[in-house]
């Protein structure tokens, strides 16, 4: 919670800048977070990890649009769609981080900067989720905070395009 309260404590600096704007990409099965393993992913659910995002967006005047989808021929899409309308794109593209070379080709192709986001801490879990296609053409990785991770993001995201 201190981190969301220096997040809104900027928002006043933010005031000065143009607005940024920002897509949020939560890939298959987030869908389900609340109900799903949430011994793993905790209880929140997806809508209350937007309204919160859309929420602190707002006091640090960014436009924050988010997209969930299953499909990975839909997060493509959207993610070409993003290319000279966004900013910054947010990424969890759930077990697709460790498969999907297309939303890495994506990502490479729009030339936006992303943050990845997990909320487990991918490293600690089985080894096939060690590996992710699309770390190495992200800005940065924030792994293993749950929800708040989304909001860590948000703030990296300020930062990097300062
Ligand atoms: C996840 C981690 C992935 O390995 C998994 O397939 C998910 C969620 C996370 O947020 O921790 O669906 O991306």
């Amino acid at each position: 919670m201190a981190t969301r309260a220096k997040a809104r404590d900027t928002a006043g600096e933010a005031s000065s800048r143009a607005q940024i704007a920002v897509l949020v990409v939560h890939g298959p099965n987030l869908n389900l977070l609340g109900e799903r393993e949430p011994e793993v992913y905790g209880r929140t659910r997806l809508a209350d990890i937007d309204k919160e995002l859309k929420k602190l967006g707002r006091e640090l005047e960014m436009k924050v649009e988010t997209f969930q989808s299953n499909s990975e021929g839909a997060i493509v899409d959207r993610i070409q769609k993003a290319r000279g309308r966004c900013d910054v794109l947010l990424i969890n593209p759930g077990a697709y981080t460790h498969t999907s070379i297309a939303i890495r080709d994506a990502i490479s192709a729009v030339n936006i900067p992303v943050i990845e986001v997990h909320l487990s801490n991918v490293y600690r879990r089985e080894a096939f989720r060690h590996h992710s296609y699309l770390s190495d053409v992200a800005a940065g990785c924030i792994v293993g905070f749950g929800p708040i991770g989304y909001d860590l993001a948000l703030q990296a995201a300020i930062a990097r395009l300062a």
